[in-house]
């Protein structure tokens, strides 16, 4: 995930910034930079790869000054490099960016036919250029962002130094986390209080809108509209490892509290109102030589093929397979020149996932992966490559990557089904204003997680649980069995609710917990039927039911509401709850949550 470090004040910068970025590092970043300022101009230094990387460049040519700028950066749009790396600079105006420019393919458009001449493929560098045109007629640095930002739609915490402004860092806050840290005679902005912890413990923490100007002697800060607003500084006593966390016990922990804004930022620039459509970041899927699809994946990844399944073939009508992906390279698999195969992996590197992509392609498929980590392995070994942008996940369980895969599905789904013409615009219209909708019900569902906390003290000590849905909510009860038993160390077993009746059923007993996924949608009276079969047999119920549903209480032990939507994105909430009960049953057991035993984030052995 990017990382944003800023300067002013009395000392050399570069260090400062140095090492605000190395207390970063932790986030996952794929190179890394710094603009300082001194003697009437700055100068960038941008390095691919490891921060050590930058020092040593920077050791060879240092880049004195007492103003700076840095940035370590994950990349979104365009591939990890030196020239995509920031701070981005264009004339005197220098850039460092986190988030996403939602309608960058149209910006660049205007300004490249307006002359403008990009050095970089990112999105972040149409930003160094619309603040260098505005400075010519604006009255200081601050007015030159405030206009620019009026162009710009999207998430961005974004800081700007310019050479002619030497004595300002002008920083802007949307939808991504930036703070300003208060020293004397010197201060500070960075995405995350962590970056500058050692050097104050006064910050500010930014809010929506606002514009900030950093000077030497102080900060001052305005809303959008230039009014002057008054934010009141916060004495951290956190530790610089709990900063880290965002103050959250564990990387899951806040990892589920990301997710909103991950599938924010997964459906960012990606909707097509206009035209009840997706686009696909440029990737065109031409349908008329499909004849099947196959997806293959691994663990949580696997789970959301499964989802993928019933949306592509309900919107698209082409059958789809899903397979393990360690089967499917081991078993000779008939494979078509008609065949689509979708490889789905959050890190891009599983060596089976990779070897089935490998195998798919030297037998004449195209292969379209799905990944949450630009140009890994998977994606670049294949013909088409769509991203999640969940931001990096360092948890071992799995989260916030399930999710935006979960909306990268729905996307592509959509994106299919238009194409077949099987979707029609008025049902695609629904689906994306509901899409639209997710990341504030997810916010909310989030919130209310304290009753999990509540129901995983009570149940934490079972020897076992069953989890239970039945269509696209069946793949969400493998995903809840698997979270719980790769952190709790619970034996959990995910099932279809119909398929009970032919063998689970015997293990029902006053001891076993049963979590049922029973939203509201074509079946749910069916598994209400399932449900009450596992209370007449004593087991205990935990069901997972849409707000509002006044029936479910009386056939089940527990209940916890979700918010309504369409059915066919019920599993990207339904899945939450799940998450959080995984992992406070965890937190109640004392486990390794964050690198459960025997586990690995990056399975890049068979
Ligand atoms: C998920 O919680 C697991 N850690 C695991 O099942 C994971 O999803 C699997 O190893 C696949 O990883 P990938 O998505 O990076 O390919």
């Amino acid at each position: 995930m990017c990382g944003i470090v800023g300067y002013i004040g009395p000392r050399q910068a570069t260090p400062i910034l140095v090492n605000g970025l190395r207390r970063l590092e932790y986030r996952g970043y794929d190179s890394a930079g710094v603009a300082v300022w001194e003697g009437g101009k700055s100068r960038v230094v941008r390095c691919q790869g490891k921060l050590q990387g930058l020092v040593n460049k920077l050791e060879a040519e240092p880049a004195p000054g007492m103003v700076g700028i840095g940035h370590t950066r994950w990349a979104t749009h365009g591939r990890p490099s030196d020239i995509n790396a920031h701070p981005h600079k264009v004339g005197g105006v220098s850039v460092v960016h986190n988030g996403i420019i939602e309608n960058h393919v149209h910006l660049r458009q205007q300004l490249e036919a307006s002359g403008s001449k990009f050095s970089s493929e990112t999105d972040t560098e149409i930003v160094a250029h619309l603040v260098a045109a505005e400075l010519s007629s604006a009255k200081d640095l601050t007015e030159a962002v405030r206009r620019a930002l009026t162009k710009v739609v999207g998430a961005f915490a974004i800081v700007v130094m310019d050479d002619a402004h030497p004595d300002t860092l002008v920083a802007a806050k949307k939808a991504s986390p930036l703070v300003v840290g208060l020293g004397e005679g010197e201060n500070y902005v960075a995405s995350d209080v962590t970056a500058i912890l050692d050097e104050t413990k006064e910050i500010i923490f930014v809010e929506e809108g606002d514009i900030v100007t950093v000077t030497r002697q102080g900060v001052s800060i305005t809303d959008p509209q230039g009014k002057p607003v008054e934010r009141t500084p916060t004495t951290i006593r956190w530790t610089a490892a709990q900063a880290e966390k965002d103050g959250y016990r564990h990387y899951m922990l806040k990892e589920i509290h990301e997710q909103p804004r991950a599938v924010a930022d997964t459906l960012a620039g990606r909707i097509d109102l206009e035209n009840d459509n997706v686009t696909l970041d440029g990737i065109v899927v031409d349908t008329s030589n499909i004849k099947r699809i196959v997806m293959v994946a691994c663990g949580t990844s696997y789970h959301s093929s499964l989802v993928g399944k019933f949306l592509i073939e309900d919107f698209a009508r082409i059958p789809v397979e899903v397979d393990l992906a360690s089967e499917y390279r081991y078993r000779d698999p008939v494979v078509r020149d008609t065949d689509l195969v979708i490889a789905i992996s959050q890190s891009g590197e599983t060596a089976d996932t990779m070897g089935a992509v490998q195998l798919a392609k030297e037998r004449g498929a195209k292969v379209l992966a799905i990944s949450n980590v630009l140009e890994s392995s998977i994606p670049r070994l294949s013909d088409y490559a769509f991203y999640t942008h969940a931001g990096p996940e360092i948890g071992v369980a799995s989260t916030k990557a399930f999710t935006t895969q979960l909306v990268s599905l729905t996307l592509l789904a959509i994106h299919l089904g238009r194409q077949t013409g099987t979707l029609s615009p008025e049902r695609a219209r629904l689906l994306l204003a509901e899409l639209l909708a997710l990341p504030n019900k997810m916010a909310e569902l989030i919130e209310h997680g304290a009753q999990l906390q509540v129901i995983a003290r009570r149940y934490g000590n079972s020897r076992g649980f069953l989890f239970m849905g039945r269509g696209n909510q069946y793949p969400i009860a493998l995903e809840g069995a698997l979270k719980l038993k790769e952190i709790s160390y619970i034996h959990a077993e995910g099932y279809s609710a119909g398929e009970m009746k032919h063998g689970p059923i015997a293990l029902i007993d006053e001891e076993l917990p049963c979590v049922v996924l029973v939203p509201q949608g074509p079946l749910y009276e069916k598994t209400v039927s399932n449900l009450t079969e596992v209370r007449a047999r004593e087991g205990k119920v935990i069901a997972i039911a849409s707000r509002g549903d006044k029936e479910i209480g009386s056939v089940s032990d527990e209940v916890i509401m979700i918010p309504n939507t369409l059915p066919e994105l019920q599993p990207i909430l339904s899945v939450v709850p799940l998450q959080q009960l995984s992992y406070y049953v965890a937190d109640h057991k004392g486990t390794d949550i964050d690198q459960p035993r025997n586990l690995a984030k990056s399975v890049t052995v068979e």
